[in-house]
């Protein structure tokens, strides 16, 4: 405290300006799952020396993080490049809430910069109905959902990505075979043309592997095929041209597909579907893992199969209740509403009528309530494009300015 003014001043300027080579040189380690560096992604708490010792101050998306000891060698190797380091001390840190919301915004951006194109306009919506365990409904929700939206006048694309387990034909009553037209847009390059249902003033456009093959039985060839590279074919090699949102009934599983879709629709969110009886906590591990290894926002929970409501209003929650409400508290998220147990919903899905579309009852009324939502809440990505640009620059200014 009491050394003369100028040492402490020299010391602390010689001290920083190392600190600030060594933070440079950490710009130089990519977080492969995220793909952008630790600084950027602001993971590099802090780096100091003290005599030849590097300490650095790093924060995981989660303690557990598999990339731990990649990453730890990469660190060690990057802070020992420097003449003035002889030892490195790692200090592990976790993430919280805010700020892996922010690691994940920036590495979308990043994402988005770096997409090829797609059939799917960047003005669309784009939401994946998952799920941490499969039979809770994300079919049914995701053809709901899609009816509601087109009845309001919107063009809904509507993606059955579960390549073999396809229900949204059944659920919407369609059974045409989809043909492939060249596409004037699309270089002259054939594209196929979804099914398209009208809706009210809108429309349902739906593609699903159970349109391309002769019966539900030969979807079974698909088999062989990879998922991911489904995905993509369906995403590049359908004319989505028009669509406001996009709904991708997604595959159960927490793997490929989502990463894949992630990785070629940027801007893709997830909604999760539950149902009220499932141990939470559990599916949480999966879910956030899902949104982990994707880095795809979740918008929200949806709860479904909540309690039946009689028609003298009793409720009868035959599934147990609060499964939604837990699965949001724990991965942080809303609950964006509860669809109860209705013997009309099911029906609708076996008649190829979702329920929205012909009564008005409770299941219909929470779907209206969590579109209204969805509606005022999600902005499409394009609109955003002016910030992330702005936010990009920076970063690069940022960049050029750092030493080596
Ligand atoms: N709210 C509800 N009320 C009554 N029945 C429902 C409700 N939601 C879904 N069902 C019925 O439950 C069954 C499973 O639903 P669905 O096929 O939508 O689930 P899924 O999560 O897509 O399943 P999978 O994992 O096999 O793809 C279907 O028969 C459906 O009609
Ligand atoms: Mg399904």
């Amino acid at each position: 405290m009491n050394d003369p003014v100028e040492t402490s001043r020299s010391g602390s300027t010689a001290t920083e300006t190392v600190e600030t080579e060594l933070t440079g040189l950490l710009r130089g380690v990519i977080d492969p799952e995220l793909g952008d560096n630790i600084v950027d992604l602001g993971m590099l708490r802090s780096v100091r020396i003290d005599g030849g010792r590097a300490v650095a101050r790093v924060a995981l998306t989660t303690a557990g993080c598999p990339l731990r000891s990649s990453l730890q060698n990469e660190i060690t190797s990057r802070l020992m490049s420097h003449p003035e380091v002889s030892d490195v001390v790692i200090e592990w840190d976790e993430l919280d809430q805010a700020e892996r919301s922010r690691v994940m915004e920036r590495a979308r951006a990043h994402a988005r910069e770096g997409a090829a194109p797609t059939a799917v306009p960047t003005r669309t919506v784009v939401l994946a109905v998952a799920s941490g365990k499969g039979g809770v409904g994300k079919s049914s929700v995701t053809v709901n959902l899609a009816a509601e939206l087109a009845r309001r006048g919107r063009v809904v694309g509507v993606l059955d990505a579960d390549i073999w387990g396809f229900s949204v034909p059944r659920m919407l009553g369609v059974d045409e075979r989809l043909e492939a037209r060249a596409n004037p847009d699309a270089d002259g390059r054939p594209l196929i043309s979804p099914a398209r249902i009208p809706v009210g003033d809108g429309e349902l456009r739906v593609v699903s592997t159970g349109l391309l093959v002769e019966t539900e039985g030969t979807a079974l060839m698909w088999r062989g095929l990879m998922l991911a590279k489904a995905l993509e074919q369906f995403l590049n090699d359908v004319d989505w041209s028009g669509i406001d949102h996009l709904l991708i009934d997604m595959p159960p599983g927490t793997g490929d597909v989502q990463m894949a879709l992630a990785r070629i629709l940027p801007q893709a969110r997830m909604i999760v579907v539950t149902t009220p009886a499932l141990a939470a906590q559990k599916v949480a591990v999966r879910v956030a893992d899902m949104a982990r290894r994707s880095h795809m926002p979740i918008v929200g929970v949806i709860e479904n199969m909540s309690a039946f409501v009689a028609p003298d209003g009793s409720r009868h929650p035959l599934f147990g209740e609060g499964g939604g409400e837990a699965l949001a508290g724990e991965i942080g998220v809303p609950l964006l509403g509860s669809i109860p147990l209705e013997p009309a919903v099911s029906a609708g899905g076996d008649s190829g009528e979702p329920v929205v579309l012909f009564s008005d009852s409770p299941a219909t009324k929470v779907v209206r309530q969590i579109v209204d939502r969805l509606e005022s809440e999600i902005v499409p990505d394009s609109e955003m494009i002016g910030c992330t640009a702005r936010l990009l620059q920076a970063v690069e200014a940022a960049l050029d300015e750092a030493p080596g």
